[in-house]
């Protein structure tokens, strides 16, 4: 699936190209400014695509490693929120933190990614008037469990195991786009740091995924 979302992306960037070359565009038309944007989005998500596939592939073989510091739950939440902070406007969903004062020992470039896939996730299938929060509480034994849930439909039971498998989406996430990399990521990345994420309520109304980090005091 994901090799035809790439084909058909570059093919709709090489098609719209090709007239510009033959002139068969008049740049001075409305649709022209409509094609470009429409291509500027295409290569966008191309990237998004590519980069993520990359990363996938790097962290299975091992060839990313956590640069781990002491950082707040909090501030990490906050930089999530900010690059999401237009698409969650834009779809009615409220994004909210309640993390306290907790600090994780991280590689917070990484971190920032998993709560960004988390959030863009519960954004992207939350209905309007809805809200995503982040969620952070000490553990046991030196770990922080972070949570990230919202007020849409929740992940159905069946499809609970297979969601951080890489390319596995349900058809409902299926019809918003993406291609199935963004919990594989998170799992992989969370993994790398020692700790586990898993769906907490599978079967119920309102998504909420659950990682364990290694604490503050683990640095
Ligand atoms: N918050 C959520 N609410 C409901 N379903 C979810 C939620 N998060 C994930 N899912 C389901 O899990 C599947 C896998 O999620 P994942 O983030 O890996 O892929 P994606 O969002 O479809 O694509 P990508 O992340 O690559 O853009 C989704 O297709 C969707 O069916
Ligand atoms: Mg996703």
């Amino acid at each position: 699936m994901l090799g035809h979302d790439i084909r058909n992306l570059a093919n709709s960037l090489v098609a719209f190209l090709q007239l510009v070359r033959l002139g068969q565009l008049d740049a001075s038309r409305p649709e022209f400014g409509e094609l470009l944007g429409l291509s500027e989005s295409n290569v966008t998500e191309l990237l998004r695509m590519v980069n993520a596939l990359l990363d996938v592939y790097k962290l299975e073989e091992g060839r990313l490693e956590a640069d781990q510091s002491v950082v707040r739950v909090l501030d990490l939440a906050k930089k999530s929120m900010s690059q999401l902070a237009a698409e969650a406007r834009a779809r009615g969903v409220a994004m909210s933190c309640e993390t306290g004062d907790i600090s994780v020992f991280v590689d917070e470039t990484l971190l920032v990614r998993v709560l960004t896939n988390l959030l863009a996730n519960s954004v992207k299938h939350t209905p309007s008037g809805g809200t995503a929060t982040i969620e952070a509480e000490p553990a046991r034994d030196g770990w922080v469990k972070v949570r990230v849930r919202d007020t849409g439909p929740g992940i159905a039971a069946a499809d609970a195991p297979n969601v951080f498998d890489r390319f596995y989406q349900t058809a409902g996430g299926r019809s918003r786009g993406g291609s199935g990399l963004g919990l594989a990521f998170c799992k992989l990345a969370v993994e790398l740091h020692g700790g586990t994420i898993r769906v907490v309520n599978a079967g119920q109304s309102g998504a909420n995924i659950e990682l364990t980090l290694p604490a503050e005091t683990r640095a």
